[in-house]
């Protein structure tokens, strides 16, 4: 059992190989936070490690008879008004107005596996040997508030998830003002903050800086979890490295608002915490009720970025993904977005997915605009009835069309959302968030359905659920093209109106269960302007996400690089698009395009009856190649080689491995060509060193032990780039063991 009670000294030890985790109990009966890093020897009191260094200053206060300053002292989850004059963890309004609490461990639970989360979304176990779990129970005499702090360490990744549960036991009302799903106190600030940021078409871009005093955060207002900010932070250590060092990641387990921050103290304290934004935040709690936050997971990493990345794809792979689809290799699709936008008829749409299936395309799916009167974005959100003008057979003709010609059939939702001009707005007008007696607040013609609404979401999942049942279907695109503004709900009284945001998410998770549940072989693929809800929430009920509405190759390289900080290969939705791309206007060799999207859930997102003879042969092969090697690069161990981020920012390298180690997948790509570079050697990792792996790029082949590629690497010749492939070249290199 990785969670040992000291009783004596009242400390707690979660543990497993690679991590150790200590917490301890104050003087005053709060949780301290006594360790938290790479794995130590157990004993039976680390009581040595509480050091405060008390100032005797009288800004410093500390309850009387204590000299206890929780200024100066790592917390579990911080409360405001005890002299800790730092961000808190939480905030509870009581009846007279005061926050001031005085939260003391009255209980704590230990056992095996974990618990369930739902209606939110977790990471879960499939055995209960898999993790063990640890719930503390701290309680405010005064108003009979518990707070339960709930811990789960997996025992085979260096993984630890919290969450944080409030029970109003009292026998006033309690208001809820700010809920953290983690806190984390480290000794020390040393480190750089690295997170993942962008807009629309730019989603995570690779952002790093040096701690510094103050708060330094990342953040989404924006009601779900944006392209500005994605909800993860990673602490490194200065000289961390991808393959070496100390590396903390945090990540969020929820699609809508919330607050990542890391505050250095003038002691040089690190305090990181995660969780549901405050702004727009207030939850009532009566006599009886509770609130539970979401899920935040820690993983820590002694050995570098790639090792902390490798254990996010794995666990949010295998254990926070679900269903049929978490084990099996992705289908290749054709998507006609970018071929036709909302101009189609049957006739053109069976024109492509003929093409498709010709190439060896597996699965086709049908993109905006087959509903209502959906001609451009206007008009027809919200009626989820098929535009016979476009489709005279419906979707439930067109699916056995496409399925017919051996073709698996998808289509694109955006449950979320309404038109002004269509019948549901028009029977409905309080069903969107809109605060009354202010502006319209229209964004690509659309507003938001209010999804607190129980009704709303019942209305959605009734129509949406009926097409799905009618047609055979086997995957759903849902989008979500538009941030909340104007958040004001009119099915909720004023006290309510700070609920709304969160239990919007609700709706949004309540209508995906409905819909998972319903219709369980269907694969699912979460999107909102392209990557605007790429996250861990999502991921639950969606096994893999549009990546972006970026398809430009060059710009892709930087976007999956920046997403494999923590998302899986698998989750990652890349298609291989027309040139000049619609959102660069740039060119690049088609061959790129495709060794850029084949790691990922690979498909096509053009009209292939506009390629050229010899363009058409490359795809064929480019859909042969892939097939050939999926499973390694969707299932296997991906490492990041060389940043388009740092350095001279030119170059791209990334492989992934097989998990029995005899296959790889290498991918290097250059944005600009330059002449007369010299020669690089691309160290590689992961292999067998005693294994001899034949390599094959294009026409060449060669014969290296694994322990020559990576510690000499792979030999590349520049000038060979130069001469072959110019700017926005790359190069897939094979690697199979003889
Ligand atoms: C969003 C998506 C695109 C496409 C359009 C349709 O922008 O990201 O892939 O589905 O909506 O309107």
């Amino acid at each position: 059992m990785p969670i040992l009670y000291h009783e004596l000294s009242r400390q707690f030890h979660l543990y497993n190989d690679e991590v150790s985790y200590i917490i301890g109990v104050l003087e005053n009966g709060q949780m301290e936070n006594l360790y938290y890093g790479a794995r130590i020897r157990d004993r039976e009191s680390f009581a040595h490690l509480h050091k405060e260094s008390y100032v005797p200053m009288g800004a410093y206060a500390c309850p009387e008879p204590s000299t206890l300053s929780l200024q100066h002292t790592r917390q579990e989850y911080p409360s405001f008004g005890t002299g800790d004059f730092r961000y808190p963890a939480y905030e509870v309004l009581q009846k007279n107005g005061s926050i001031v609490m005085e939260p003391k461990l009255v209980s704590h639970a230990i056992f095996a596996g974990k618990k369930k989360l739902e209606p939110l979304p977790a990471t879960y176990v499939e055995k209960d040997t898999e993790a063990d779990s640890l719930e503390l129970t701290l309680e405010d005499a005064l108003t009979g508030l518990r707070i339960v702090l709930s811990y789960t360490i997996y025992n085979a990744l260096p993984v630890i998830t919290r969450s944080v549960r409030f029970e109003n036991g009292g026998k006033e009302k309690l208001v809820l003002k700010k809920a953290m799903s983690v806190n984390v106190d480290l000794p020390d600030g040393d480190f750089e903050m690295l997170h993942l940021t962008g807009a629309w078409s730019r989603e995570r871009f690779v952002r790093m800086r040096p701690l510094d005093e103050g708060v330094q955060g990342i953040y989404s207002m924006c009601g779900c979890s944006s392209a500005e900010h994605n909800p993860f932070l990673a602490l490194k250590r200065p000289d961390a490295t991808e393959a070496a060092g100390e590396v903390y990641g945090f990540s969020f387990v929820y699609s809508g608002n919330f607050v990542g921050q890391v505050e250095v103290s003038t002691h040089d304290a690190a305090r990181v915490m995660m969780g549901i934004h405050p702004h727009l935040f207030s939850w009532p709690l009566e006599p009886g009720e509770g609130f539970q936050t979401p899920e935040a997971v820690m993983v820590y990493s002694a050995s570098g970025m790639n090792h902390m990345s490798q254990v996010y794809h794995e666990l949010y792979r295998t254990r926070l993904c679900r269903g049929v689809w978490r084990d099996r290799v992705r289908p290749v699709l054709l998507n006609n977005w970018e071929a036709t936008l909302m101009d189609f008829d049957e006739e053109k749409i069976l024109r492509i997915a003929e093409k498709g299936r010709d190439v060896g395309v597996e699965l086709f799916v049908l993109d905006d605009g087959w509903f209502g009167a959906r001609n451009d974005d206007h008009a027809g959100l919200g009626d989820w009835v098929v535009n016979t003008k476009k489709l005279p057979d419906g979707i439930t003709g067109l699916a056995k069309k496409v399925e017919a010609m051996g073709l698996k059939f998808g289509l694109w939702i955006e449950p979320e959302m309404v038109n002004k001009d269509s019948d549901l707005y028009r029977a409905h007008p309080d069903w969107i968030f809109s605060a009354p007696g202010r502006f319209d607040c229209p964004s690509r013609n659309q507003h938001v359905l209010d999804f607190s609404r129980p009704e709303v979401v019942d209305y959605i999942h009734g129509m949406i659920s009926k097409v799905i049942r009618e047609a055979s279907i086997s995957y759903i695109k849902w989008d979500m093209n538009r941030y909340i503004t104007a958040c004001y709900s009119a099915a909720a009284d004023a006290e309510h109106q700070g609920t709304i945001m969160h239990r919007y998410i609700l709706g949004v998770y309540d209508l995906y269960t409905r819909l998972t549940t319903e219709f369980p072989d269907i694969l699912f693929e979460s999107c909102a302007s392209g990557g605007a809800r790429f996250d861990p929430g999502m991921l639950y009920f969606a096994p893999q996400a549009w990546t972006s509405d970026d398809t430009d190759a060059n710009e892709r390289m930087r976007i999956q690089y920046g997403s494999s900080f923590v998302y899986p290969i698998s989750s990652t939705g890349a298609h291989v698009s027309a040139v000049p791309n619609q959102q660069t206007v740039r060119t690049t060799p088609i061959q790129t395009r495709a060794n850029v999207a084949f790691f990922g859930a690979f498909g096509y997102e053009l009209d292939l009856n506009e390629l050229s003879e010899e363009e058409l042969a490359q795809v064929r092969e480019q859909i042969v190649y892939f097939k050939e090697h999926r499973e390694t690069i969707q299932m296997g161990t991906y490492w990041r080689l060389r940043s388009p981020f740092e350095g001279n920012q030119n170059e791209t390298a990334w492989m992934t491995v097989s998990p029995d180690k005899r296959e790889a997948v290498v991918f290097y790509g250059q944005t600009l060509n330059h002449p007369n570079l010299g020669g690089l050697r691309l160290r590689l990792c992961g292999l067998d060193p005693a294994a001899e792996y034949e390599v094959v790029c294009g026409e060449e082949k060669s014969v290296h032990f694994g322990d020559e590629l990576m510690n000499v690497g792979l030999i590349l010749d520049r000038f060979e780039f130069y001469r072959r492939g110019g700017d926005f070249a790359s190069f897939l290199y094979t690697l199979k063991a003889i």
